[in-house]
């Protein structure tokens, strides 16, 4: 597993410079005080290299070693071609299969994880790079304090395989109700409302809308659920899990689903106050963490949970 979190540190003091809010404010309704911000010369596969790198360095590889590589992001590099192209060539791997899931927010991580799994061992393909990163700091209406003020930059990246002796993924869900895709959405940049001269004076090339309260409910709701889906499949029960790693989005919503998962705190993970909301790098940049912190000890049943715009979500049970 690797990690790359951008230097700069943008705190909620520093957010109620740019608009009208507080420390309290964002404090009590979202557990967040600071945030990370990418320096002005760094891009999405600045960060994504940055924590492949470390990955490999962790799991003692040569970036030849790797058969494919996925990049979860919501921000890329550039349109077209996708990060997963800049990573693969960056990182000097060779002329492997490499490409980007897009557009499904902060679920994509777990997805990508789970079609790595899935190639991994059906396809033959031995080891795959699967990278979360995000740079929607640069991309966001830094005049909308509904929004801005909830998320931040950083990359997690980890390396999967079959054959490793201990370590193991059990079971793995997704799903999606594109019914939901008006509560949060960038409507501009596609092919509906292209980016126009009138659009980018008015900032609309940069305006996330957001339900808030639809995206907390849809999101308790779904990660919960997602969460028991796969103890099922797995034959095992919330007693069983040491960990649980949700998306951090927002304390109150990790909070939400630790209550209905019926959890104590101590088995749920959460980074948000330090990194806001990261995207699809949450998850990966928060097991590192939980690793680093020593709260993952070999045989631990280990849960990730995680939802996005689309509306998606995704979950995953680990034996660590
Ligand atoms: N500072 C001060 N006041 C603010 C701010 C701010 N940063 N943002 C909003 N307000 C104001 C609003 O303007 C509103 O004022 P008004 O009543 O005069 O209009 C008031 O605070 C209440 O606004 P609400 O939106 O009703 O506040 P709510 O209690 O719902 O909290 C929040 C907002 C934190 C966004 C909450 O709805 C939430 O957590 N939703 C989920 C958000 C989320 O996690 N999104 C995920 C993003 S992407 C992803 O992870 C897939």
């Amino acid at each position: 597993m690797g990690l790359c979190l951008p230097s700069r540190v943008m705190t909620n003091e520093d957010w109620a410079a740019h608009v009208e809010t507080s420390d309290e404010w964002i404090r009590a309704r979202t557990g967040i005080r600071e945030r990370r911000l990418a320096a002005e010369d760094e891009s999405t596969a600045d960060l994504a290299v940055a924590a492949a790198r470390h990955a490999l360095d962790d799991a003692g590889l040569d970036p030849k070693d790797l058969d494919e590589i996925i990049v979860a992001t919501d921000t890329p590099e550039v349109y077209t071609p996708d990060t997963a192209s800049f990573v693969q060539f960056r990182l000097g791997a060779r002329e492997i299969p490499s490409y980007d899931l897009g557009g499904s927010g902060c679920a994509g991580f777990v997805l990508a994880l789970d079609i790595a799994r899935v190639r991994a061992i059906m396809g033959g393909t031995r080891r795959i790079l699967v990278v979360g990163v995000e740079l929607i700091m640069r991309l966001l209406d830094w005049t909308d304090r509904r929004t801005a003020v909830l998320f931040g930059d950083a990359a997690g990246a980890m390396i999967i395989g079959p054959g490793a002796e201990q370590g193991r993924i059990l079971a793995a869900t997704a799903g999606t109700d594109g019914s939901q895709g008006d509560i949060l959405k960038l409507e501009v940049g596609g092919t509906r409302s292209p980016v126009t001269i009138e659009r980018v004076r008015t900032g609309a090339h940069q305006h996330l809308t957001m339900e808030g309260r639809a995206v907390f409910r849809e999101a308790v709701r779904r990660m919960t659920a997602a969460a028991e889906t796969v103890l099922a499949e797995a034959g095992l029960a919330v007693e069983d899990l040491a960990l649980v790693v949700p998306h951090q989005a927002n304390a109150r919503i990790i909070e939400a689903v630790r209550h209905a998962l019926g959890l104590p705190a101590e088995r749920v993970f959460s980074n948000v106050a330090r990194l806001g909301n990261t995207g699809s790098a949450s998850i990966p940049v928060a097991l590192w963490e939980a690793r680093d912190q020593g709260r993952l000890q070999s045989g631990d049943l280990v849960l990730l949970t995680a939802f996005g715009a689309g509306f998606h979500w995704s979950a995953m049970l680990l034996r660590w």
